[in-house]
């Protein structure tokens, strides 16, 4: 169940096509539909985006924040095919998100649930297998130690 090199290569097809789409718009909102999925099913997490207006996904500061995420999300995807500069990048994320109180592997799990929902309404030809066993890889590496 590990994230493989054909999975890596459909992860990231699947991502470029939302990615090369030419609006940076285009990203905020796929963030804003994942975090209104998220906070609709764990309405306890909103309270952890306090500082980012979590309470208005559609605040300026909350867009801001999206786009954070989904940038974070982008090199992640990228650094892929480079294993060991991944690490250390998810390492650096893991760092600030231990910062933060209550961010859980249980928000983990959520968020990865919240991506399977929106992915498909956005990405074309999605593969939810190869998406989450690589999916899985980035999000252990935020959440080890
Ligand atoms: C902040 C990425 C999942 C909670 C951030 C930041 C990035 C990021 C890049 C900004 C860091 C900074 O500039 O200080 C990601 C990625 C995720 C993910 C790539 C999954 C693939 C989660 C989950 C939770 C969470 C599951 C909690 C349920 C937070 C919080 C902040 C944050 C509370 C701080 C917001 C603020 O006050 O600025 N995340 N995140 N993240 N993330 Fe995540």
């Amino acid at each position: 169940n590990s994230c493989t090199t054909e999975d890596r290569r459909e992860m990231q097809l699947m991502w470029g096509k939302v990615w090369s789409a030419q609006f940076t718009g285009r990203r905020v909102s796929i963030a804003q539909a994942v975090f209104k999925d998220l906070f609709h099913n764990v309405p306890a997490a909103v309270g952890l985006f306090d500082r980012v207006d979590g309470s208005d996904v559609n605040s300026n500061k909350f867009k801001a924040h999206c786009i954070r995420v989904v940038n974070g999300l982008d090199s992640a995807i990228g650094l892929l095919s480079d294993p060991s500069t991944l690490n250390e990048q998810l390492a650096h994320l893991a760092t600030q998100h231990k910062e933060r109180t209550g961010v859980t592997k249980s928000g983990f799990a959520a968020i990865a649930q919240s991506f399977l929902r929106v992915m498909p309404q956005v990405a074309s030809c999605f593969n939810p297998d190869a998406w989450s066993r690589c999916f899985n890889r980035i999000t252990d590496g935020m959440t080890e130690g």
